[in-house]
């Protein structure tokens, strides 16, 4: 490697948080930060890491799409037998995120994951290119395959056998909503001194907002 990794480093200093500019509801304060990052061109906003936690409690993680926000919750879609769709079978609870570099913000979200209404996976399977319909059902995802031609003879396959007619949806894909009970809203700031303000939620629903050490 050509680079010394112990040498590379950026100061922050774009912004700063606290208590008083952040919104009392976190989904607001996202949808807030949101904007500016979409504002900001920054590429893919909405593609945010997720961790999953399998039955012998080790994490993995991976980037998916985040498809919708609400007071409810976060939502993204995948494939339900997946790798991830079975850690959160056996284990609801993910940790979702953001990096926003050109904004030096980082967004942190906890909590228990639910599957989404089936009519609410169909509507959105339906709005996919018919490409990425097929490509539902033609990949076993997380499953080893021998070749990527096993690939390209599923889709071969799957093209046929939905000629003429529309694609409905895999019962084995479909969409996860991420109900939060934690969010982290992170500003970098100068000499690693960060802005952390967090968002707990209360068992009645409320939120209480914090101010953590960076
Ligand atoms: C930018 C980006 C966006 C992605 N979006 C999704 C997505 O929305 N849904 C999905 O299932 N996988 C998506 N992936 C692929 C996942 O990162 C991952 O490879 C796949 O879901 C299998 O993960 P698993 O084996 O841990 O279940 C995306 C990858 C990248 C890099």
């Amino acid at each position: 490697m050509q680079h010394n990794l112990k040498e590379l480093r950026k100061e922050y200093s774009m912004a700063m948080l606290d208590e008083l500019h952040t919104n009392a509801d976190p989904i607001l304060q996202f949808k807030k930060w949101f904007q500016e990052a979409m504002d900001a061109q920054i590429i893919e906003p909405y593609a945010m890491t997720i961790s999953t936690v399998n039955s012998a409690h080790r994490p993995s993680s991976r980037v998916v799409l985040l498809r919708d926000v609400s007071e409810e919750g976060f939502s993204f879609y995948t494939n339900y037998l997946s790798r991830k769709g079975q850690d959160l079978a056996v284990n609801p609870f993910a940790a979702v995120n953001f990096f926003w570099p050109d904004l030096e913000r980082q967004v942190r979200i906890e909590g228990k994951i639910v599957p989404l209404e089936a009519g609410i996976s169909d509507a959105y399977f339906a709005s996919r290119p018919r490409g990425s319909q097929i490509g539902a059902w033609s990949s076993p995802q997380s499953e080893i395959i021998d070749s990527r031609k096993v690939l390209e003879d599923a889709v071969e396959n799957y093209i046929h056998q939905f000629e003429g007619k529309d694609v409905d949806r895999p019962q084995h894909w479909g969409g996860y909503c991420l109900i939060p009970d934690y969010i982290e809203f992170w500003q970098g700031r100068e000499s690693r001194l960060h802005d952390r303000i967090c968002y707990f939620q209360h068992s009645d629903g409320s939120w209480v907002r914090s101010r953590l050490a960076p």
